[in-house]
């Protein structure tokens, strides 16, 4: 994979940076995001066994900010001080792939100053939200450094190859609106190596859709998806999954361009239901799924049977995302609050929206 603006970086890079001993700090806001069509499983180099679709979150984002010194220390990378943050892995692994193209990155030291708008474990992944916000930063630093800047388009394309490379899902964080990651014949110039935006396939009514993130249980991931993805591996319906979510994307694709709810009711609710089904059917069937996820997945139907307009999806754990169009939320809040809160942890809900994407900082 070659980057053209990138190796334009590298140009530079040779006499810009490190020995000036200058500091450069930058700050993004990443949000997180998720998903309708499920990522599940994945072949080498972190390449989807299937496309995926996401919706980018707004409320729920990460906010980072990343200092780099010429200072030699010990350890080149702290985050929020800790130098075995769970997360410094990966930013090595984005490290060690700008720094092959922009050399005096791997000169400096970085100090990363992170936080989360929403709690921990509360089926929010803030591995989208901080992967994506740690690879715009270092992507900034790259421009800052090598005195280049990078055509936007080709800034955030980068950022979400970078962002793959950590967790397959933050690559879909760096677009507002919904996001296609996976090659797929549906979507010219998709790729399994970065996501790219829908922006203009989405009909208005589901840009502003709602989702309140209904907390059934903030206990730590039981399944970790490095875990879960290589249940896939084996497993014995791998092939009828792939095509199922080729179809289901399609579904999806059709929904978003035409405004169709109840289309994509249907195949959300589907895509979540198959996810758990897949955990379920796995070696060792792992069941995510607590008594109140059921209890408030039949109380979303029994109030769609109704007539109100709302649908769910799950990621891999117990919480419950709400899903609803903009008009219907004074009903639907009622109906939360009246019928749902009771099955949530401390009550915990979490009132998100769809977003418009990451956003660089004032300095
Ligand atoms: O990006 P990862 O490796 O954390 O995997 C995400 C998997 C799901 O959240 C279950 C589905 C998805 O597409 O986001």
């Amino acid at each position: 994979m070659s980057h053209q603006s990138l190796s334009a970086l590298t140009t530079y890079s040779k006499t810009a940076g490190a020995n000036s001993g200058e500091k450069f700090s930058v700050s993004w806001k990443s949000p997180s995001n998720i998903a309708l069509v499920k990522y599940w499983g994945k072949k080498e180099n972190q390449i989807p066994l299937n496309p995926s679709l996401s919706m980018t979150l707004s409320q729920s984002y990460t906010l980072t900010r990343v200092t780099a010194t010429p200072d030699r220390e010990e350890k080149k990378l702290k985050v929020n001080a800790d130098a075995s943050h769970p997360f410094i892995p990966k930013m090595e692994l984005f490290l060690q792939y700008i720094g092959k193209e922009v050399p005096v990155l791997k000169e400096l030291s970085f100090n990363v100053e992170t936080t989360n708008s929403f709690p921990h474990s509360t089926g929010i992944a803030s591995s989208a939200s901080g992967l994506s916000a740690f690879a715009l930063c270092l992507l900034s630093i790259a421009e800052m450094v090598s005195g280049k800047n990078i055509d936007s388009g080709e800034f955030f394309n980068l950022a979400s190859f970078v962002s793959r490379m950590g967790s397959g899902s933050a690559c879909r964080s760096l677009y507002g609106g919904y996001s296609l990651w996976g090659k797929t014949d549906r979507v010219q110039g998709s790729s399994g190596l970065f996501a790219v935006p829908l922006a203009e396939r989405v009909h208005p009514i589901f840009r502003t859709l709602h989702d309140a993130i209904l907390v059934i249980s903030s206990e730590p991931k039981s399944l970790p998806s490095t875990r879960g993805h290589s249940l896939m591996d084996h497993h014995p319906f791998a092939a009828a999954r792939i095509d199922q979510a080729e179809n289901n994307l399609s579904e999806t694709l059709k929904a978003l361009d035409s405004g169709d709810i109840e289309r994509l009711i249907s195949v959300t609710e589907n895509e979540a239901l198959t996810l758990h089904a897949l955990i379920m059917s796995s070696k060792g069937g792992t069941v995510l799924l607590k008594p109140p996820t059921v209890n408030v997945i039949l109380k979303i139907r029994e109030a769609r049977r109704k007539g109100m307009s709302v649908f769910f999806s799950l990621d891999a754990g117990p919480n419950v995302h709400l899903f609803y169009p903009e008009k219907s939320t004074p009903e639907v809040e009622q109906f939360i609050r009246n019928e749902l809160v009771s099955s949530c942890e401390n009550g915990l809900v979490i009132y998100d929206c769809c977003g418009t994407g990451p956003v660089l900082q004032e300095i």
